[in-house]
């Protein structure tokens, strides 16, 4: 039995504020994308779906003139690492246990090489899972952070993830 569910991450309101800003829809996506690749790869599908559910929740609303200024976001973003503090956070409130709440954190720090001043880090597999996973659902200029969905079906597709999740650790 685990700890803490998708479910439960979610439904904690610092998710709902930091989710919606960065996406649900994406986030959802990548959950789903970072199961599928971690069975096939034979690591921790649990923590892989965390991960990538929660990757984004770094992110900060670069605005300039009530408009996303991209070149701002681009200089600036550390999403990566705002992304692992809060993740954790989350984590060791809910109850995770506290060495799949630091491969979390890991997992969602590493998921990008955008604030890295080298691209040149080796990964661990999990690591590597949630960064192609968060690449599988990208679009260009970043539409995937816009695309929506409803809290109720958002709900039922992680009750669903979290099913198949159980149903793997056995
Ligand atoms: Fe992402």
């Amino acid at each position: 039995m685990r700890d803490v569910t998708l479910l439960n991450l979610f439904e904690h309101h610092i998710a709902q504020k930091y989710l919606n800003r960065s996406g649900i829809a994406h986030a959802l996506a990548v959950a789903y994308h970072a199961f599928h690749l971690a069975k096939e790869h034979h690591i921790d599908v649990d923590i892989a779906a965390k991960a990538g559910l929660l990757h984004d929740m770094g992110h900060y609303t670069w605005y300039k003139n009530g408009k996303w200024d991209y070149d701002l976001y681009k200089q600036n973003d550390i999403h990566a690492i705002k992304g692992a503090e809060r993740a954790h956070k989350l984590l060791i409130r809910l109850g995770e246990n506290p060495v799949k709440a630091k491969t979390i954190a890991l997992a969602i720090l590493f998921h990008t090489d955008s604030f890295l001043p080298s691209n040149d880090i080796v990964r661990t597999p999990l690591q590597q899972v949630v960064k192609w996973a968060d690449e599988k659902d990208e679009e260009e200029g970043g539409l995937h952070h816009y695309r929506t969905i409803e809290v109720e079906r958002a709900k039922q597709s992680l009750i669903r993830l979290d099913r198949l999740i159980d149903l793997e650790l056995g």
